[in-house]
């Protein structure tokens, strides 16, 4: 297999070394192509020395006719003989070009010659990262079919604290890996997810709700799918797109998430719910805006249909997944809600801690099995920690099949 590395202007482009070795490491053939702006912080010959290869710095050489006419045709030769195009660390600029089709230098001139995968690791300013024209080209590339390594969150090189920060080479090298080497591990399968949160209405103009984004339940509809699965994914109210070749439903009450979970359960054969949904729901829903007054207001709550539970109750030998969102005692929560809800597998997500759970782009959980063995899952984006979730999912499927 043959990946080229492109490389540019930013602090993080000494990690792309960490890459180009890891990918090295496995086995792939790796031709690194650096801007003007990557030689600013990493000299070519790192990569020359990793990868065995000469780098590619400009779009023509500088030794004359011959060469510039060689040089003028690289990129066609380069992407044709290459598998897979890696961006890593990619900045706004190159994010902004490859959206908008710019050429003005061998990457980019590069890119629009490539017709493989490619996959893109961010990493900037999170001000940056936020800007809306970043995460309108973001969105570009990601509807063009080209995978996103999500920044994570922490201290950048700039002082500032926030997304960002350019993705664990590991986690670039795994979505690479599975890139060049797509499992259909779930073919077959019918995967029911759930995500995001739920709005609870309290008068026509007002609702409770909590602070799930959905990107957790979303990731993992996106990797099912990548893997052969028919994945219909029940959503509350998020600001995400729908995933390449999933089914969504988008819903906004538990009342109506049980119910599109209830109606997609016969043909499911998986059942994960990463949805937080909402314990409690006003049942004495007024008409009309709930007027301002001087005294204490007390709303009367009652407790929203367990969709978990019931899933549970009507599973037959389908696998269910539930999640296990706790601010303390992890396990022995996640060991309850597996006994109480029936679940084969409960993914413990220790939402207090800074960085991960709601709304951040990485995650870190714990799986624990009906068997009592619990596996933790180091921090990673949620995109690999979907994954990893469902590696767990397979085996426990192939054991189930296995023991029939
Ligand atoms: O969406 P993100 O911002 O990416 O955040 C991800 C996440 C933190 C929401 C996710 O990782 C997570 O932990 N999801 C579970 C949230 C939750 O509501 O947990 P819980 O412990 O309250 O519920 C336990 C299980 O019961 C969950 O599978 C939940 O979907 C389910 N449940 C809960 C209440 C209810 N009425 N019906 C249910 O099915």
């Amino acid at each position: 297999m043959r990946v080229v590395l492109g490389i540019t202007g930013g602090i993080a482009a000494y990690k792309a070394a960490e890459v180009a070795r890891s990918l090295m490491e496995r086995g792939v053939a790796v031709q690194a192509v650096m801007t003007a702006g990557a030689q600013e912080f990493v000299r070519p010959l790192t990569f020359a020395a990793l990868t065995g290869r000469k780098v590619i710095t400009d779009m023509f050489g500088s030794g004359g006719a011959d060469e510039t006419l060689a040089s003028s045709v690289e990129h066609i030769r380069v992407a044709q003989e290459n598998d897979l195009l890696l961006v890593a660390p990619a900045t706004a600029d190159v994010l902004a070009k490859f959206a908008h089709g710019l050429a003005d230098d061998f990457l980019s001139t590069l890119y629009l010659a490539f017709t493989g995968p490619v996959a893109i690791a961010p990493a900037m300013n999170t001000n940056m990262w936020r800007h809306p024209a970043t995460q309108a080209n973001l969105e570009i590339l990601r509807k063009r079919g080209h995978v996103i390594v999500d920044p994570g969150d922490g201290l950048l090189a700039c002082g500032t604290s926030g997304p960002g920060r350019l993705a664990e080479p590991e986690a670039i090298v795994a979505v690479v890996d599975q890139m060049l080497h797509p499992r259909r591990d779930l073919e077959g399968e019918t995967i029911l997810i759930t995500a995001g949160p739920t709005q609870e209405p309290l008068d026509p103009v007002r609702y409770v709700s909590n602070r799930s984004s959905g990107k957790m339940g979303f990731s993992l509809a996106e990797a099912a799918a990548a893997r052969g699965a028919q994945v219909v994914l029940v959503s509350g109210p998020v600001h995400l797109e729908d995933p390449v070749g999933v089914s969504v439903e988008r819903v906004r009450t538990a009342r109506e998430m049980y119910d599109a979970v209830m109606a997609h359960l016969p043909e499911s054969t998986i059942i994960v719910k990463s949805a937080a949904v909402a314990d409690y729901y006003r049942a004495d829903l007024p008409k009309q805006k709930v007027k301002k007054t001087a005294t204490l207001l007390s709303l009367e709550l009652q407790p929203t249909p367990d969709i978990l539970a019931e899933a549970g109750r009507r599973k037959g030998d389908r696998l269910l997944v539930g999640f296990a969102a706790e601010t303390e005692n992890l396990l022995e929560e996640a060991r309850r809600k597996m006994t109480t809800k029936n679940c084969d597998m409960v993914v413990a997500n220790l939402v207090s801690q800074a960085g991960i759970g709601f709304e951040t782009d990485e995650n870190e959980v714990t799986l624990v099995l009906r068997s009592g063995e619990a596996i933790p899952l180091k921090r990673a984006s949620k995109r690999h920690i979907a994954d990893q979730i469902f590696d767990q999912i397979a085996k426990l499927r192939l054991a189930a099949h296995a023991s029939r």
